[in-house]
């Protein structure tokens, strides 16, 4: 597996795929990798002849208040999972290769963007639409994969490689969860014991609104009964707008302590 830290050799090794005529898959992620993240490099194996990997935490998708710094970083342990399961490239870019003129946003996504995540955390898809188009037109991918974990991030890169015009086809990818039905995520290392018995109510609660035995409303109650400090939003929206109708996905955002969670599911 390739170890790639610069732009030049990124190029180097892309340019060489394109001379065997070869095609590219491109995941990228902030590290601290879990099963989520190698379901995505797995999908991508299975889509190209090639898939590389970017690690890269990216400073402009956090608020000066939010977990930049403490974000966790297992960059020796990431590079052994990739290689075990067969990656041609990992690609550690730093802060200069992304942003030579000073880590700022410059892409922002009308509509889909706004609600949801765009409200509680004003800064983000901003970063995330900024930092995404950059590294696409690095890498130059054939298609590039993300989680649904992140549905509206998803839907968000979708109109951010319409908007700014980079040809690359996006893939979805389901959710992976634990044996508990908590989606997998890199800050659940935060959580304590006892918050997890907490958070594995989340995938529970939203399956029953999913299924109609719960509303809105009531579900929110239900998850501050169970035990989570705050719910910044469950809600049932329209998966490719996020506007109310028609509701086809229940979507939401708690808090346990200083942990952040985000969950959401089809409504059939
Ligand atoms: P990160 O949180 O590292 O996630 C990288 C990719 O893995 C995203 O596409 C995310 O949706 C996916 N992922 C995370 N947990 C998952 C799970 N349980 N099941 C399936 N997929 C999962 O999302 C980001 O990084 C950043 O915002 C990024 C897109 C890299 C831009 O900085």
């Amino acid at each position: 597996m390739h170890v790639i830290k610069n732009i030049d050799n990124l190029r180097l090794w892309r340019d060489g795929l394109k001379e065997k005529g070869e095609t590219l898959s491109f995941v990228p992620t902030m590290g601290a990798l879990h099963d989520g993240h190698l379901s995505l490099v797995k999908e991508g194996l299975k889509q190209c002849d090639n898939v590389i990997v970017s690690i890269f935490v990216n400073p402009t998708q956090f608020a000066p208040h939010e977990d930049f710094d403490s974000y966790p970083r297992t960059i020796e342990d990431d590079i052994k999972k990739l290689q075990n399961i067969g990656v041609q490239a990992v690609w550690l870019p730093n802060i200069d290769d992304i942003y030579p003129n000073g880590a700022q946003s410059d892409i922002h996504i009308d509509g889909v963007s706004e609600p949801l995540e765009g409200e509680f955390r004003p800064h983000f898809f901003d970063g995330v639409a900024t930092v995404v188009a950059r590294l696409l037109r690095l890498v130059n991918p054939t298609v590039a994969l993300f989680g649904e974990k992140d549905f509206q991030q998803l839907q968000v890169i979708k109109k951010m490689v319409h908007q700014e015009n980079i040809d690359v086809e996006i893939i979805g990818a389901p959710i992976m969860r634990d044996e508990n039905g908590l989606a997998l995520s890199s800050r659940n290392i935060y959580l304590s014991a006892e918050e997890y018995k907490t958070a594995i109510q989340l995938n529970k609660i939203l399956g029953e609104v999913a299924n109609d035995q719960l509303d809105e409303s009531s579900a929110t109650q239900k998850l501050l009964n169970v035990g989570f400090d705050k719910v910044d939003y469950c809600t049932v929206r329209n998966s490719e707008t996020f506007e109310l109708e028609p509701p086809n996905r229940v979507l939401a955002a708690v808090w346990l302590g200083e942990t952040r969670l985000i969950d959401n599911m089809a409504i059939r």
